[in-house]
């Protein structure tokens, strides 16, 4: 769950119990050199880099954004350089370590694996991120919304540090463009370093067909499938077929969005079903079904060791307690065109009073799509940016209507908000499932929040 929803201290935690703990791998760069100008409390980023193979690398990242202390609340964070085709080299530097620290971390203290979870849809920093990431030792890579179908062969080749590459989908391109990007980890590497594991990769599929396709086309093992629902947190699929609309203008799932889970167990690879599954009954069921197990988010999100800073988890817990949770699947608030489930939190970006407040501006860049200009040469545009620059950079008006900065709301979420020039303090957009309401149900008798360990002992209750 991103951004650093699922960060190491979840996964680390759910790990330990015995589970597959999973972080967010998105805008891992971001999140750290937030960390170390937010103090570093505990330490922890600072030790992790400590045991980062390539030494002057961390030092000079330590060096640049550290804060002994943290930084003025009313202060800026420094900014990053954005994603592109050809990637900054420090940029690139900051993913390698962000994803080693997380991967670390969550790795601490059990010898149980531990998995990242990437979007596909943001694919410029997947190459030097995975390889960070695998530095650490990652054992399972599981990535959705998309059709990852190159990650596989990334994973081999970075297992050996050899050069990768992978496709970029470039709005307009022509055939013979060339559209992909880069990376060598020898450029990086100090000195020579024993090849890694190759972790176990699972795509995240709403369809039969797309589990097929990945089979099918991947450069590479593809190791088993999560498979997600439209009740699931997060982005969701577009649902299958003719567009349809409820009166509060939310997708519509039908039929053909359920996944037939004996044609995806014919295929003979574990897999595991996500999506208003956190119940030791629906375990059961997709055990029975041939599944491996079951993929929760919601529950998680909300329990005391998950990222989501403390006022939200609060908020929500007890718009959950007082049955007035709401959860809308809202076809325009995400710039990748996905429908993204919005938990209605007062105060935050839901409100779209508060966000047509907020002066647009696109400063992380994740969600930017690649398009061809007219010259041939590669051009980058959001359609949640100020609507002049996305109009003139050749989008379309009408997909700005609606659309919000997930980017900066996300880093929100996680604790981390950015200044804006104007002094306004970017504001929160809160993501969650279908669960959400019914997610008080883990809080033990007298207590006024939950563990990770009451949810799983909660989905385990009827296992054996
Ligand atoms: C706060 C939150 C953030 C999420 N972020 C991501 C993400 O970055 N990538 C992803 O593949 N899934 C993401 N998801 C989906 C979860 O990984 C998981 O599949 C889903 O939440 C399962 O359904 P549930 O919410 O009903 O338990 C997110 C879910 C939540 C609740």
């Amino acid at each position: 769950m991103g951004v650093a929803i699922s960060d190491w201290r979840l996964a680390q935690t759910v790990s330990k119990l015995g589970q597959l703990g999973v972080v967010s791998g998105v805008a891992l760069e971001v999140v750290m050199v937030r960390r170390l100008q937010d103090g570093d409390i505990g330490g922890h980023v600072r030790r992790a880099l400590d045991a980062f193979p390539f030494r002057d690398m961390a030092a000079r990242t330590v060096e640049k954004y550290f804060v002994p202390g943290g930084k003025a609340e009313n202060k800026p964070y420094k900014a990053i350089p954005i994603h592109k085709m050809v990637g900054a080299k420090k940029l690139h530097e900051l993913c390698i370590l962000g994803n080693f620290v997380e991967v670390f971390l969550a790795r601490e203290g059990h010898d149980n694996p531990v998995g990242i979870n990437y979007l596909e849809k943001i694919q410029l920093p997947h190459l030097p991120s995975i390889y960070g990431a695998m530095l650490a030792g990652v054992s399972y890579v599981i990535m959705g919304a998309g059709i990852p179908t190159m990650i596989p062969g990334v994973l081999d080749g970075l297992a050996r540090h050899e050069a990768v590459s992978y496709g970029i989908n470039v709005s307009g391109s022509k055939p013979g463009d060339d559209t992909l990007t880069r990376f060598d980890p020898q450029n990086f590497m100090e000195g020579d370093h024993a090849p890694l594991d190759r972790p176990r990769f699972l795509p995240i599929i709403a369809s039969n067909v797309l589990a097929v396709t990945m089979l099918r086309r991947s450069n590479g093992t593809v190791d088993g499938f999560v498979i997600e629902g439209p009740t699931a947190g997060g982005h969701n699929a577009p649902p299958r077929g003719a567009l349809q609309v409820n009166e509060s203008d939310e997708s519509v799932y039908g039929e053909k969005d359920v996944v037939n889970l004996s044609k995806i167990r014919d295929l003979e690879l574990p897999f595991w079903v996500a999506g208003g599954s956190a119940s030791a009954e629906r375990l059961r069921e997709v055990l029975e079904a041939g599944g491996a197990g079951i993929q929760v988010g919601t529950a998680f999100a909300l329990c005391d060791e998950s990222g989501l800073a403390e006022e939200y988890k609060r908020g929500l817990l007890g718009e959950a307690v007082a049955g007035t949770a709401r959860v809308v699947t809202d076809r325009h608030a995400s710039p990748t065109g996905f429908p993204f489930k919005v938990a209605q939190l007062d105060g935050s970006f839901s409100d779209e009073t508060t966000y047509l407040s907020r002066t647009r501006v696109c400063d992380l860049g994740y969600l930017r799509e690649v398009y061809r200009k007219d010259d041939g040469k590669l051009g980058y545009r959001c359609a949640s940016e100020p609507i002049a620059n996305f109009v003139a950079k050749g989008g379309i008006e009408a997909d700005t209507i609606g659309r919000k900065c997930i980017c900066n709301a996300l880093m929100t979420n996680a604790g981390h908000p950015q200044i804006q020039r104007d002094g306004a303090v970017e504001k929160a957009l809160l993501t969650a499932g279908d669960d959400l309401a019914e997610i008080a149900r883990f809080i033990p008798d007298g207590q006024t929040s939950y563990t990770a360990k009451d949810v799983i002992d909660t989905l385990l209750s009827i296992e054996s």
